[in-house]
């Protein structure tokens, strides 16, 4: 059953509000508890879809899963390839973050080959390229990969681009290869050093991880961990940004500064003050606002992630912004959402030009992404009266109770039955 999200918008933000585990750490993580026969323990899960799909994944590989609240304990003492895999690979990109683990575990397995997504074609030739580096071999087979590996062997892995997926998969490759792998223009995001310290605790020696050079010592006997997972900085960036764009005092918990350093940059250039405290941040409105402009790239660069929900905010700050993307080739679709809803945006090729507007209007809108379901949230929540947005499933990936915790800031959100959907 499809729903929708009802916000009557025009009222300011106020409380405090605690980050789930991040979900780009998570789903990693657990990729990674396939490479031993132990049990491996995961405290701080956020409970979303994507999560869920993951989880009935590894169940599908015959994993023991036992989840309960925020904590997952897994344990892949027997895994076997079957449909469930595929029914549910099928469902979700993450998946291919399995490739690695599972070319270590069972030599050989078969995957949907990802396809595009929303905000770009998603191409995996980085993932592919690396681990054939290590050993692995690959055939395509109408939408399949069938990958193959024997003794997987540490080599040097340059990477044309700091590829997340691609250097989390080379790493969980890497960490159970015979040798020294040193990767070389890896992925820098703290999600990279969160699956780095796990990699560590089964007794891989993984050093660098964070930096854009990362050398794994593997070990072909990994053992069992527990893992707390690292607090969501896109989660808690969306909520900052929120809190800026409905005015009102938002209190953050559970949040890691560094992990946001060109975010809240950004915010206190347009004129937000923050106040950063231990594991928690404190975002009020300023005098006035500014216009900005924004570049993404590569963490520590300001985060692609994050773009859609500025351009909400920055479209009722007077003046013209931009915002530059240079992560994904397609990550505008959101601008129809906002302007359907007044704001003044114009994209050429990678960038998107705004021009603030006084105020933006309620309307009927549809998520057409992750990311920009939250810019919609986002603008929503600043046009005064009720704002319907549809295709709220893809809110449900990536942002545990979002309700609940808009509510408890004072929004006035409801979620119905979509019915036009459902016909
Ligand atoms: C991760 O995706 C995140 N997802 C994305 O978050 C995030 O936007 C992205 O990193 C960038 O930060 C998860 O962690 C589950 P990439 P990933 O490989 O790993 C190109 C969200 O909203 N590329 O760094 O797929 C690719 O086309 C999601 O939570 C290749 O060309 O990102 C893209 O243009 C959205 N070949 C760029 O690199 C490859 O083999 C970045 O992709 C791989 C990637």
């Amino acid at each position: 059953m499809e729903d929708k999200y009802l916000i009557e918008g025009g009222s300011t933000l106020n409380g405090t509000v605690c980050i789930s585990g991040s979900k780009n750490a998570s789903l990693p993580l657990l990729a990674a508890s396939l490479l031993t026969a132990d049990k491996c323990i995961f405290k701080g899960v956020p409970h979303l879809l994507d999560i869920d799909n993951m989880i009935k994944m590894l169940s599908g590989l015959g994993a023991q899963v036992n989840h309960q609240g925020s904590q997952i304990v897994i344990q892949a003492r027997e895994l076997r390839e079957t449909g469930m895999l595929h029914l549910y690979a099928r469902k979700m990109r993450a998946s291919f973050l399995l490739l690695g683990p599972l070319l270590v575990r069972l030599g050989e397995v078969c995957l949907p080959l990802p396809g595009g997504c929303a905000i770009g074609s998603r191409p995996v030739d980085l993932h592919l390229k690396g681990l054939s580096s290590l050993g692995a071999r690959f055939q395509m087979e109408n939408g399949y990969i069938r990958a193959s590996a024997g003794e997987l062997r540490g080599c040097e892995v340059p990477l044309s681009y700091p590829s997340v997926g691609a250097t989390e998969n080379i790493m969980m490759a890497a960490a159970a290869a015979q040798g020294k792998t040193t990767i070389i223009n890896a992925a820098m995001e703290p999600e990279i050093v969160d699956l780095a310290d796990l990699l560590n605790k089964m007794g891989a020696r993984v050093t660098g991880a964070g930096s854009s050079v990362i050398e794994v010592e593997g070990n072909r006997e990994l053992h069992g961990a527990a893992h707390t997972v690292i607090p969501d900085r896109i989660e808690a960036g969306t909520y900052m940004i929120a809190a800026a764009a409905a005015g009102g005092q938002v209190h953050l918990e559970r949040v890691i500064a560094e992990h946001l350093r060109a975010v809240i940059d950004k915010l206190r250039e347009a004129g937000i003050r923050i106040e950063e405290g231990n594991n928690e941040l404190l975002v009020r409105p300023g005098r006035k606002m500014n216009p900005l402009k924004i570049i993404t790239g590569p963490y520590p660069a300001f985060p692609t992630d994050l773009q859609p929900q500025f351009a909400a905010l920055l479209s009722v700050v007077p003046g013209e912004s931009t915002i530059t993307e240079t992560v994904f080739e397609n990550r505008f679709l959101y601008t129809k959402g906002l302007q359907q809803m007044g704001a003044q945006i114009t994209v050429d090729g990678r960038t998107a030009c705004i021009r603030g507007v006084e105020s933006l209007i309620p309307a009927q809108v549809e998520a057409t992404d992750l990311r920009a379901g939250a810019a919609l949230v986002i603008a929503a929540l600043m046009a005064p009266g009720r704002t319907e947005i549809s295709g709220v499933y893809h809110l449900d990936r990536g942002y545990e109770n979002l309700e609940g915790k808009l509510t408890s800031l004072g929004v006035k959100i409801s979620r119905v039955a979509d019915q036009a959907a459902n016909l």
